[in-house]
C-alpha cells in the first residue's frame, strides 16, 4: 500500500477558503473554553444566523439573475426551492447541479446513488437537473431513515469527529422515509418508476442491491461516518463507470470520512484531483482507466 506521504497531495490535501479558516478557529476556542451544552448552543445559533443569511444571499443572487443572466436562473431556482431540504446548504446543491449537469452532458452511462439522504434535498437535485436535461435515469436514495448509527474510533481526532459540525450520535439527523418520498413525488413530482428508495444501514442493504443498482454515473456519499463511508466505497465505487462522479459531501468535515476515502484510494492506487465544494465537501471523476 502507498503511505499517505507518498501520494498525490491533491488527495490527501483539502485547502479551506478564509471565512471558513476564521470560523473554525472560533467553534476550536469555543469548544476547549465552554461547557458542553453552552458549545451546543452556540454551534446551533451560528447555524441558524448562517441559514438567514444564506436565504438572503440566494434570494438577492436571484433577483438579480432574473434581470442579467437568464442561464442562472435555472439553477438559482432548484438550489432555493430544495434548500430547506439539505443540510448541505446552497454550495452543495450547487456541486451536486454542476456535477448532473457535466454527467449529462458527458453522457456518463448509469444512475443517480445517493447514500446519506437525510431530508432528500441533494437526492431530488440529483434527478431534477436529470430530468431538465431530458435524462431517464434512475435515482437511488440509500438510508437507515432512523438516523446515524454509532460512530467508531477511527471517527475522532483529540475527541472530536470532525470540523465545523456539532456533536453528532446514534439516531440524530432521522428523517423517516416517508419525509422523503413526500418531497420527491409530491412537491417535486418525479415518477415512482425512476426513484428506488432502499431503508437499511448500508452495512445491510449495499450488498444485496448493488447488483440491481448496475452502472452509475453520479455517486453520492452523504453518510458523515468513517464505517458508512467506507462500507459505501467498498460496494459501490467499482460500479461507477470510467469517468463518472464520486461527490464527498463531508470530506473535509468528518475526519472519519476523509480517513475512509484516503485509504480507499491508497489501496486502489488511484489518482484522482479532489474539486472542493466550498464548504467541506468535495468531487472528483473516476479516471477512465480505473
Ligand atoms: C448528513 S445526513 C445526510 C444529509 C443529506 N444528504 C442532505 O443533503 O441534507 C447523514 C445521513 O446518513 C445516514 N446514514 C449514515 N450512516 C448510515 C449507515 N451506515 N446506513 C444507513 N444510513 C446511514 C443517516 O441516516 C443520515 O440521514
Amino acid at each position: 500500500m502507498l503511505s499517505k506521504s507518498s501520494y498525490p497531495s491533491n488527495v490527501v490535501s483539502y485547502k479551506r477558503s478564509l471565512p471558513v479558516r476564521l470560523a473554525k478557529v472560533v467553534l476550536d476556542l469555543a469548544h476547549r473554553v465552554l461547557p458542553h451544552g453552552a458549545y451546543t448552543f452556540l454551534y446551533g445559533s451560528g447555524r441558524r444566523i448562517l441559514w438567514v443569511v444564506q436565504r438572503l444571499l440566494l434570494k438577492m443572487s436571484l433577483f438579480s439573475a432574473v434581470a442579467v443572466n437568464k442561464e442562472k436562473v435555472g439553477k438559482l431556482r432548484l438550489i432555493d426551492k430544495l434548500l430547506p431540504f439539505t443540510m448541505g446548504g446552497p454550495l452543495a446543491l450547487s456541486a451536486t447541479f454542476d456535477v448532473v449537469t457535466i454527467a449529462e452532458k458527458d453522457g456518463i452511462p448509469g444512475a443517480l446513488v445517493e447514500c446519506g439522504v437525510g431530508k432528500g434535498g441533494c437526492g431530488a437535485m440529483m434527478a431534477l437537473v436529470s430530468k431538465e436535461l431530458g435524462s431517464k435515469r434512475i435515482l437511488w436514495l440509500c438510508d437507515s431513515y432512523e438516523g446515524l448509527p454509532e460512530p467508531t474510533e477511527e471517527d475522532f481526532r483529540n475527541g472530536k469527529a470532525g470540523e465545523m459540525i456539532g456533536p453528532l450520535s446514534k439516531g440524530m439527523l432521522a428523517h423517516p422515509m416517508e419525509q422523503v418520498s413526500n418531497l420527491i413525488f409530491n412537491e417535486c413530482c418525479l415518477s415512482k418508476e425512476n426513484v428506488k428508495i432502499v431503508k437499511g444501514w448500508f452495512q445491510d442493504t449495499l450488498p444485496l442491491v448493488r447488483k440491481d443498482i448496475g452502472a452509475i454515473a453520479v455517486l453520492r456519499l452523504d453518510g458523515d461516518w468513517y464505517e458508512s463511508t467506507k462500507c459505501c466505497l467498498e460496494n459501490l465505487y467499482d460500479g461507477v463507470s470510467p469517468r463518472g462522479f464520486v461527490i464527498i459531501d463531508d470530506y473535509a468535515t468528518c475526519y472519519g470520512a476523509e480517513r475512509a476515502v484516503t485509504e480507499f484510494m491508497l489501496n486502489k492506487r488511484t489518482e484522482v484531483a479532489l474539486i472542493p465544494d466550498g464548504r467541506g465537501g468535495v468531487w472528483f471523476r473516476k479516471p477512465a482507466s480505473a
